[in-house]
């Protein structure tokens, strides 16, 4: 009795919380899967805390798919199908650079499937997966709403023009998530999700040489930030640069990094100058729970944006390819 009302208070407060009515938005509900997949939640969480803890490394990489996922004709799993030989898919598109952690999301969907096969959808999955990756890191905790069906498009042309190119400044940033009904404020906090995993050379090295027409260097680089990008690079266009102090914690190192000077993508130190994002890099660096807050809520909005409900979709029996 006493575990099922905390179990209630702990619904109404994580409702209140992401400002959810209890049926969630879009159709989406917390309890879509209650009586078909109930341990849906899980089996979700004890495979992901199970990886992490053989290859933390995977923590970015995972949440990183989710964002791809959303953004590229909704979150419907469309990340996820492979290329056929009539289709490039969007995992097969040059923005997926290093995109990684595929078979993690298969092996989940098998454990999935056996408690309740062709209940839970593919898109339901990487948004559970990326929540529950967040907490395992240090970060905040939040509900997901579910009921996304699987998507049955997966083109590599719409990634390329879905996805935000790094060399966006914060204005252009600011323009392109606000056409997917994000605010300037949501596009900070979700940034934030760079305090897990790495950038490529490949994904920086624009700022080193041949900058533009004026500067050779980008100039908001901090000097001595400058050589260790520039020594990372010297190992090769794949080589590593994480973002902040660490790959594997979830915190506000991020912010803080950029607000000295050492973002590693253009587009992240974009928001440190821009005045329309500038006092939230500092307050999120200053703040570590006000970051927390709002990028709890952000995930959540970004994790129902342009769902596929009913029949605009399915639930595929396995997420490499469409039923
Ligand atoms: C809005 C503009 C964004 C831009 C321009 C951007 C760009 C990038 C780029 C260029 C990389 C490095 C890829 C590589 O070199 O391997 C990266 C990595 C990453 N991104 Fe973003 N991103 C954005 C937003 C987001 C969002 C919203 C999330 C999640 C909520 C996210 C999560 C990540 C993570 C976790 C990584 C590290 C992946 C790894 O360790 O392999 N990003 N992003
Ligand atoms: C990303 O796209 C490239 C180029 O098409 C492809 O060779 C690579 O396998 C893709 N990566 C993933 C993880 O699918
Ligand atoms: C952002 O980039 C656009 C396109 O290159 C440019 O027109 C604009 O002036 C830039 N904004 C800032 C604040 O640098
Ligand atoms: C080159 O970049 C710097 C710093 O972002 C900027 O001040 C300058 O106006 C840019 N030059 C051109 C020609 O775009
Ligand atoms: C970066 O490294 C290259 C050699 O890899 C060197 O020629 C160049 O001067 C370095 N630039 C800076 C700014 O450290």
């Amino acid at each position: 009795m006493a575990r099922n009302n905390l179990f209630v208070v702990l619904i109404f407060l994580g409702i209140l919380a992401n400002g959810l009515g209890p049926f969630g938005v879009n159709g989406l509900s917390l309890t879509y899967y209650l009586f078909t997949c109930p341990l849906v939640e899980s089996i979700v969480k004890v495979n992901v805390d199970k990886i992490l803890r053989i290859d933390p490394g995977l923590a970015g990489p995972l949440v990183r798919m989710h964002f791809h996922d959303c953004f590229v004709e909704g979150c419907d799993g469309s990340v996820l199908i492979d290329s056929t030989p009539g289709n490039k898919a969007e995992k097969d598109a040059e923005s997926n650079l290093s995109l990684r952690g595929f078979e993690v999301i298969d092996e989940i969907k098998a454990e999935v499937e056996k408690r309740c096969p062709g209940i839970v959808s593919c898109a339901d999955i990487l948004a559970l997966v990326a929540k529950d990756v967040v907490l395992f890191s240090g970060g905040p905790m939040f509900f997901v709403p579910k009921g996304r069906k699987d998507g049955r498009r997966s083109k590599a042309a719409d990634a390329l023009v879905k996805l935000p190119p790094f060399t966006s400044n914060a204005s252009q940033l600011i323009d392109f998530v606000g056409k997917l009904g994000l605010t300037a404020q949501d596009l900070v906090a979700l940034s934030g999700a760079h305090t897990l995993g790495a950038a490529r050379c490949s994904s920086f090295k624009h700022r080193l040489k041949n900058f533009n027409a004026t500067h050779d260097i980008d100039p908001s680089i901090d000097p001595e930030f400058l050589k260790v990008l520039n020594k990372t690079c010297a190992a090769g266009d794949t080589a590593e640069q994480p973002f902040d102090g660490s790959i594997i914690q979830f915190n506000n190192e991020y912010f803080q990094a950029l607000q000295k000077n050492k973002g590693v993508l253009f587009s992240d130190q974009t928001l440190a100058t821009n005045p329309k994002t500038k006092e939230l890099v500092d307050t999120y660096a200053n703040n570590r729970a006000v970051f927390f807050l709002d990028f709890q809520r952000a995930m959540i909005k970004m994790g129902i944006m342009n769902v596929k409900e009913g029949s605009n979709g399915e639930v595929r029996k396995t997420c490499r390819k469409i039923n």
